[in-house]
Order: C-alpha cells, then structure tokens, then sequence
C-alpha cells in the first residue's frame, strides 16, 4: 500500500492535556519503520496545525473549544480528501477523538457508502444536548451522522457524512442515557463487551465484516480509540474504563480486518502520553498497527 501519515496534535475536544502530544508518541514507537518492514510505500505529510498555548477553555452554547476543533477538523477534511483523490491511504493519529469529525468529512469527498468500525469503550454519540461534559471527543459519530451543533455538522461539506446503518460499535461499555435512545432510534450496530464476552472477538469481528459486507460499502474506515483497550493495557489515555478488550482480542480484530481486503483509511486516537506508564500506549498502538497492515509472524 501506500500508506500516508496524517498527525493530528488536538487536544481541545476534552478536558485533559497531553493527547496533543499523541502523534509524537506513536511516531517515537515506531509506526513509520514498522510498517516498512511489512512492504509498505510509507509518506509522513507531518501534523495539522493546531493552536497551542494558554488555551482559553471558551465554552461556546454547551460545547468546549468549539472553534478550535472545527478550525483542526477543516483542516484535516481537507488534507484526508486530497490524500484518497491521489489514491493513497490515509492513516491518521491523534489527538483527541473530535477529530473524527475531519477524518470522516474528508473521506466523504470519496465515498458515498462508507463502511465504519468504531473501536472504543464509549459510543461517541452524545450532541450538546445530551452530553455530560461539553467535550466534544464524545460526539464525533452522532456529528457525522448529521446531528449536533450546525458548526460541526457542516464541516467541509454540509451535512451528514455517513450514514447510520454503516456503523459499527465495538467495545462499548460505557453509554450515556442520550446516546443509548439515539443507537436504538437510529438502530446502530454495537457489539458491547457483552457481546466479546458472550461470543469472543471471531465472531463478534465476523458478524461485523458480514453486516458491513451485506450493506454494500465503497471503503471501510477504522476509528480505534485506545481505550477501547483494557486501561491495563492503554494506560495512557484520557477516558479510561475498566472491563476493556484485551490485548489478545485487539490483535485478532485488526488481523481479521486485514483479512477482510476491505480496509481504505484508518485512525488510532485518545493517545496521551502524559498519563502513560512509558509510551506504552502507543507501543500497543503500533502493534495493532503492524496486525492492522498485514504483519505476519511466519
Ligand atoms: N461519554 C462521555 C462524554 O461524552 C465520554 C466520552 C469519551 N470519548 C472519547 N473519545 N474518549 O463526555
Ligand atoms: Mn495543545
Ligand atoms: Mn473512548
Ligand atoms: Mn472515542
């Protein structure tokens, strides 16, 4: 593949500091070598530009740094858009998880159908309504779904950027009451915890190929947040739960979507080296990376 390297230094879509340094650790593991050694035609197009400094915390009608995070996720549509018109995949890192809302605009300039997994503890599904924190890292999915405040929605292109029966949750555990209404409202596909449990991650990942298959999807985008991972495993991360897929699991999942052939963009995110225990963290997220791009142990 040729395989393009987005890094996304964005804090403001949460409370805590130190997950705009994300890209730089996942970078300082290793991801660029790693994935040479696989095969891979690797180019690094270097960070978004995203403000730092004293930030001023502006809260604007119930979101935080609301124009901070459509300034970096313009940008980001933007570069994600131009990278798939020149045929390259887009590999993105973050960064909080309202940087989404870019990637996802970005790559709706080429498909119309788009295929989405997300990989995460949370649903990320709140809008301002419903949200317990104003931190938008927890609403980039109902956004792109078209719903929250019009600023975010109308993002590069006005509207919705995918659509809700091509989603896919995975790890779920935990949910807040708005969100739970508008996943049954809107029927989206979640395998919880429970579910990985109950069934183990074969099956759990190959019901979610077969879904996502049977709806006909033009590309398929992976948006791993590391905490979807057990916090022992992904210490370094701003949200952590407990009760997470484990590091085996995690494996498995990426090797199935490698599998699958059906993979065209993917972004790993909520990387904050500041709480981690030694760029563990994005240790972990390298390795998944390796799985994710076709590593083979034999
Ligand atoms: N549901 C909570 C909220 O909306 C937590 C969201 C966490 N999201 C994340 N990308 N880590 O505030
Ligand atoms: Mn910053
Ligand atoms: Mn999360
Ligand atoms: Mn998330």
């Amino acid at each position: 593949l040729n395989i393009s390297l987005v890094g996304v230094p964005l804090d403001y879509g949460q409370s805590r500091r130190g997950v705009d340094m994300g890209p730089s650790a996942i970078r300082y593991a290793g991801a660029v070598a790693r994935l040479e050694a696989i095969g891979h035609q690797v180019t690094d197009t270097g960070d978004i530009a995203v403000p730092t400094g004293e930030r001023v915390g502006q809260d604007q009608e119930g979101l935080k740094n609301l124009d901070e995070v459509t300034n970096a996720c313009t940008d980001l549509a933007e570069r994600v858009a131009s990278l798939t018109k020149a045929e390259e995949f887009p590999l993105v890192f973050g960064g909080d998880h309202s940087m989404a809302i870019g990637t996802l605009a970005g790559l709706s300039e080429k498909y119309d159908n788009l295929g989405v997994i997300w990989y995460d503890a949370h649903a990320d599904i709140n809008t301002e309504a419903t949200s317990p924190s104003g931190n938008i890292h927890g609403m980039p999915l109902a956004v792109s779904l078209g719903m929250g405040h019009e600023q975010l929605v109308n993002i590069y292109k006005d509207g919705k950027k995918i659509k809700p029966e091509n989603v896919v949750i995975i790890g779920a555990r935990s949910v807040d009451p708005g969100e739970r209404e508008l996943i049954k409202e809107l029927g989206i596909k979640v395998f919880t915890m429970h579910e990985i449990d109950r069934d183990g991650m074969t099956s759990v990942m190959n019901q979610a190929i077969e879904y996502l298959t049977a709806k006909n999807i033009d590309g398929l985008h992976l948006s791993l947040d590391l905490d979807g991972l057990d916090p022992l495993y992904t210490p370094g991360v701003g949200t952590p739960v407990p009760g997470g897929i484990s590091y085996r699991e995690s494996h498995l999942a990426m090797e199935m979507l490698q599998d699958s052939g059906l993979l065209t963009s993917a972004e790993f995110v909520e990387v904050n080296p500041i709480l981690d225990d030694k760029n563990g963290t994005a240790d972990v997220a390298v390795g998944l990376i390796g799985s994710l791009f076709g590593e083979k142990l034999l």
